[in-house]
């Protein structure tokens, strides 16, 4: 049976669907970091993770929140470099439909999602919240897991609450304060070590 890895990553990127790939970091509201993310959850040497299954929500301007889902299993013509990403962020975004959940292209799901909904349908798993101050992760015991993390502005306190209702262990990879992006390779090398 297949042991799936779910990311979760909080973006305050805009939800326009007019991307300007070159200023991924500026006018499209560090698009960037989730790009790095995308790259970071899923691509190995060779190949796509086919376990993983990363979420995020926009939190832009004009339409959030904007929930984006990718699944490795189903991913096609997706490429690793940030600016491939966005190109399927922005088809993503550009087939965003309020009233349902759209397949805007192979593998990546788009639709109208609030945080704690998105808690709500993945509370059959664990919800680990990545966080400098959390749990060592050498002392944590991983299973089933549901792995949330901020971006350059971190999660709100309000969603941290939402996640103590929802039973989240604060798991940290060290006192450093690293980008979320290294924190998914970190996470993804550590249960490969680990054979999770
Ligand atoms: C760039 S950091 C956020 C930086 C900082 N907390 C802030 O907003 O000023 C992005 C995210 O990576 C995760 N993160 C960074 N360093 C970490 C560490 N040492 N252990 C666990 N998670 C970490 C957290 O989820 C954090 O929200």
């Amino acid at each position: 049976m297949t042991t799936y890895r779910h990311f979760y990553v909080k973006s305050h990127a805009k939800t326009s669907p007019d991307i300007n790939l070159k200023d991924l970091p500026g006018s499209a509201g560090r698009l960037d970091i989730v790009a790095r993310c995308i790259n970071s959850a899923f691509w190995l040497s060779y190949g796509i993770r086919k376990n993983v299954i990363f979420h995020t929500i926009l939190h832009g301007e004009p339409r959030a929140p904007v929930y984006i889902r990718m699944e490795g299993k189903k991913l096609r013509k997706v490429t690793p470099d940030e600016r491939n990403i966005a190109i399927f962020i922005g088809k993503a975004l550009k087939k965003f439909d309020t009233n349902a959940e759209i397949e805007s292209t192979p593998g990546i799901f788009v639709s109208r999602k609030t945080f704690e909904e998105l808690l709500e349908e993945n509370k059959d798993k664990n919800f680990y919240l990545l966080d400098e101050e959390g749990d060592d992760i050498f002392n944590v015991k991983i299973e089933n897991p549901f792995f949330i993390l901020g971006d350059n502005a971190d999660i709100a306190e309000e969603e941290k609450r939402l996640l103590d209702k929802y039973d989240a262990k604060k798991i940290s990879i060290g006192k450093k304060s690293y980008l979320s992006s290294h924190c998914i390779a970190i996470i993804n090398w550590w249960m490969d070590r680990h054979g999770l």
